[in-house]
């Protein structure tokens, strides 16, 4: 778990690297913009990642209801008339793991986006591999709130309720981290840079990976800071407008609303700062439980986090996008 670009991704795949096991990788960020997901999308992937694996594995896939091999290319069907089912997917998958005396491990990157599958529960054959066979599952994502909401660990009435997960938090650097990265890595090209642009670099991106990678590489590009930090904001600026997009795709209702907060939390702000600016701006009343509910959700999808009595941004350039 940790805000966007602040390395989840990179981190797996270090350990998909290190770690002798066989890895089943699922993307689902290409599914951000989506309003929903179908079955059809997520056993599109297990098709994808599963074909990636060496064919004497894939074989092994042959007689499962619902999956067609023809030559070395798996299809896993998804129509009524021939779906696969992935419980039956999860099985196959635990058996080759104790053929091959391997660790199958199953990776759900940016997992919030599993919400939005209608249709399918996906937490049933999760919870049946968690109780009955050898698999490990590893969730990442960058709505921390969100994949919670999805996980439902703690719902009663949920098929993973009270079930033990392991987590791990991934913070940005710290100042001193930022500016050894960056050193680091512009040793790696032979690029000076001096010690007052280091600091200026960190002073305006704060210490996330995905912007200090982004300044560097900039940098290499432009050979100069100022042009290098400008096109990192902008760049980054962007991405987080598009990804704020996607946050209100299934919440066009309270669209204005949600500008005013992150408007009016730029720089922080508090709890009654967020009511008297939307109140001011509807000239309407408006009930305290829809203002925390606002809040929430802003939080629980990593836009803002709360520090004492102060929502802030949880990204430096958040305030810059808007
Ligand atoms: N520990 C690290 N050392 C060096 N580079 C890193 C490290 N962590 C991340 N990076 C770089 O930072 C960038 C963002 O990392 P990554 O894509 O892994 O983040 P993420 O948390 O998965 O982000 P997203 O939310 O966008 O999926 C990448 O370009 C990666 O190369
Ligand atoms: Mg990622």
């Amino acid at each position: 778990m940790g805000i966007r670009r602040s390395g989840k991704s990179s981190l797996v795949k270090v350990l998909m690297r290190k770690e002798e096991a066989i890895w089943i990788y699922i993307d689902l960020r290409k599914f951000e913009g989506k309003n929903y997901l179908n079955y059809k999308d997520i056993v599109q992937e297990f098709e994808k990642a599963i074909n990636s694996l060496p064919d004497k594995l894939k074989n092994l896939f042959r007689g499962i209801k619902g999956v067609n091999i023809s030559g070395l290319e798996i299809r896993f069907g998804w129509d009524r008339e021939n779906k696969v089912d992935m419980s039956n997917v999860f099985e196959k998958l635990s058996e080759i793991s104790e053929k091959e005396g391997k660790k199958v491990i199953i990776v759900f990157d940016e997992s919030q986006e599993l919400r939005k599958l209608r249709g399918y529960n996906l937490l049933y054959p999760i919870a049946y591999a968690y109780d009955n066979l050898k698999l490990r599952f590893i969730f990442t994502g960058s709505e921390i709130g969100m994949v919670y909401k999805f996980l439902k660990l703690e719902d009663p009435k949920s098929p993973l309720y009270g079930r033990a997960v392991t987590e791990v938090y991934i913070n940005p650097f710290s100042k001193d981290m930022a500016i050894e990265f960056l050193k680091r890595g512009f040793d790696e090209v032979k690029v000076k840079v001096s010690d007052e642009e280091l600091e200026d670099t960190y002073n305006n991106l704060g210490g996330i990976p995905g912007w200090l990678t982004y300044y560097g590489f900039y940098h290499i590009q432009y050979k100069d800071h100022k042009t290098a930090l400008e096109k990192t904001i902008l760049t980054g600026v962007e991405l987080i407008r598009e990804e704020f997009k996607n946050f209100l795709l299934n919440r066009q209702e309270a669209k204005e609303r949600y500008y005013t907060i992150m408007q009016v939390c730029k720089q922080g702000c508090r709890w009654s700062e967020i009511k008297r600016a939307i109140e001011a701006k509807e000239g309407v009343r408006i009930d305290d439980k829809e203002v925390t509910g606002l809040i929430r959700n802003l939080i629980d999808a990593s836009f803002l986090a709360k520090e004492g009595e102060i929502y802030r941004p949880t990204d430096a350039l958040i305030a810059k996008a808007f």
